[in-house]
């Protein structure tokens, strides 16, 4: 059974950028959803998934058995996606990198001002509903990614580092159709003190 991420803030913790009521569905109504769906799927495949994180089935969609596979992509992406994006924001949040990784996006993007705004003008692109995210491809170098739908960077070797949720029902209460205002705004809970501990974990010896 998987299961959604506990908050560690509370539903209007992330006002005035992003809305209590909008969080409180998101993460009550849509993520659960997510939850509800991939656990039925999964039910008789306890085999399969025996012992296994959500990440770890999703980082190889070949092995996940035929008849549930694009479901477990569609439902397990949305599990995963979703409890990385409600883990990477914080009312209180780090709003700049420091370090290795703000050198290593200096060096990739020029400044961390400019990753902010290439991050945000992929992820205002993505043609309907999906995400945009930063991550450490498989040569180990950041890079900027949008996905489709429920689709991870995970399936494809890479390690998320930071996503933005652009589905409607992320900003469409508070934002209707301006998703470029909610992508600046949320630059405000993207929390670098939890991409930090990702990224140096992931880099390890590679730094
Ligand atoms: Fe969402």
């Amino acid at each position: 059974m998987y299961d959604k991420v506990k908050l560690d803030y509370t539903y209007d913790g992330l006002e005035p950028y992003i809305d209590a009521k909008t969080v409180e569905i998101h993460y009550t109504k849509h993520l659960q959803t997510y939850v509800n769906n991939l656990n039925n799927l999964l039910k008789g495949y306890e085999d399969f998934t025996d012992g296994k994180t959500l990440e770890q089935i999703l980082r190889y969609p070949k092995k996940i058995p035929c008849k549930i596979r694009t479901g477990v992509i569609n439902q397990g992406g949305g599990v995963s996606n979703h409890n990385f994006y409600f883990t990477i924001l914080s009312p209180n949040a780090k709003i700049k990198p420091e370090g290795k990784l703000l050198d290593n996006i200096n060096k990739c993007f020029g400044s961390f001002d400019e990753l902010k705004e290439e991050v945000s003008r992929v992820t205002i692109a993505q043609f309907g509903s999906g995400y945009g995210w930063l991550v450490i491809n498989r040569k180990g170098k950041l890079e900027i990614v949008s996905t489709q739908n429920q689709d991870t960077p995970i399936s494809i070797g890479m390690v998320p580092l930071l996503t933005i949720d652009v589905w409607e029902h992320a900003y469409y209460l508070k934002y209707k159709n301006l998703r470029a205002d909610y992508v600046k705004n949320i630059w405000n809970l993207i929390d670098w003190s939890k991409i930090e501990k990702i990224y140096y974990k992931s880099m390890g010896n590679r730094l």
